[in-house]
């Protein structure tokens, strides 16, 4: 089943990706969800649609978390977190850097993710226990066992008038100093599946949700990645205070974010 789900997964992302960046091309409408700057196009939820139409067709007992949509309660043991697009700000400004993102949880566990990212040509996946792939290459994460050797990446919370934001603010001038360099990209997704590949050596990033990471964290940690709260314990998504990292660098990270207070937000 896992195999069949992921050749099923693959296919999915693959076929919204390429939808997503023809569209691209030709203009879309663009709304906002909030008072804040969190928006949503119609590509997204066609994309979902596309998606989330053929999970029911051929599983109509597995349950769905996509981000554009309300949860779907099945019956069976399978669920799948679906982010259509995770760049959304990207996509709509007509950058390459934006992917769509499909775990399958089993039980409650993760045992697949992809991560399409049509404009590289890059997929990004994993299995559990059977490693990380880039399209149809094995991948690991970086060799690098310091802050000061290494690139870091990271996001910020659309809510700008909240603590979280300014502390961000704070922690990128922090780890600015301390390494070569900190990226934003604006997709979590692929701030992950870099870190996984050694692009990025660590990520951190308040505020995300379910379906930001659940296939790139699955990628990352089949990459020899660890990911954890900020605090160092296990990730509770509720906390939504997230720490990735090519395992290397993982406690030094840790310390500095302790330093500066950024686990007690
Ligand atoms: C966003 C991206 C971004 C991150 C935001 C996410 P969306 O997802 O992953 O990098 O900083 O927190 O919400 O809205 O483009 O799907
Ligand atoms: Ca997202
Ligand atoms: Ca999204």
């Amino acid at each position: 089943m896992p195999t069949h789900l992921l050749q099923i997964a693959k296919k999915l992302a693959h076929d919204a990706g390429l939808f997503a960046l023809k569209t691209q091309e030709k203009g879309f409408k663009i709304e906002k969800k909030d008072v804040y700057h969190n928006l949503v196009t119609e590509v997204d939820k066609e994309c979902e649609k596309m998606i989330i139409q053929t999970i029911k067709n051929n599983f109509p007992d597995h349950s769905i978390l996509s981000e554009e949509s309300s949860p779907q309660e099945g019956t069976g043991d399978y669920k799948w977190i679906i982010d259509p697009i995770d760049g959304t700000t990207n996509f709509a400004h007509g950058l390459p850097f934006f992917a769509i993102s499909i775990a399958v949880v089993y039980k409650g566990k993760p045992i697949i993710g992809v991560v399409e990212i049509p404009a590289m040509k890059e997929t990004f996946w994993a299995q559990e226990g059977k490693g990380a792939y880039v399209n149809s290459e094995k991948i690991s994460v970086s060799h690098v066992t310091s802050l000061k050797d290494a690139l870091l990446a990271t996001g910020f919370p659309y809510d700008r008038s909240g603590p979280r934001y300014k502390k961000n603010m704070e922690l990128w001038d922090h780890f600015y100093g301390l390494s070569h360099g900190v990226r934003r990209i604006g997709t979590a997704a692929l701030d992950l599946c870099y870190t996984a590949c050694g692009r990025f050596d660590g990520y951190w990033e308040y505020n995300l949700k379910p379906w930001d990471i659940a296939a790139g964290k699955i990628i990352l940690e089949e990459a020899g990645g660890t990911v954890t709260n900020m605090d160092g314990s296990k990730l509770n998504p509720s906390l939504s205070n997230f720490l990735a990292s090519n395992s290397r660098i993982h406690s030094e990270m840790l310390t500095e974010l302790k330093k500066r207070g950024a686990d007690k937000l």
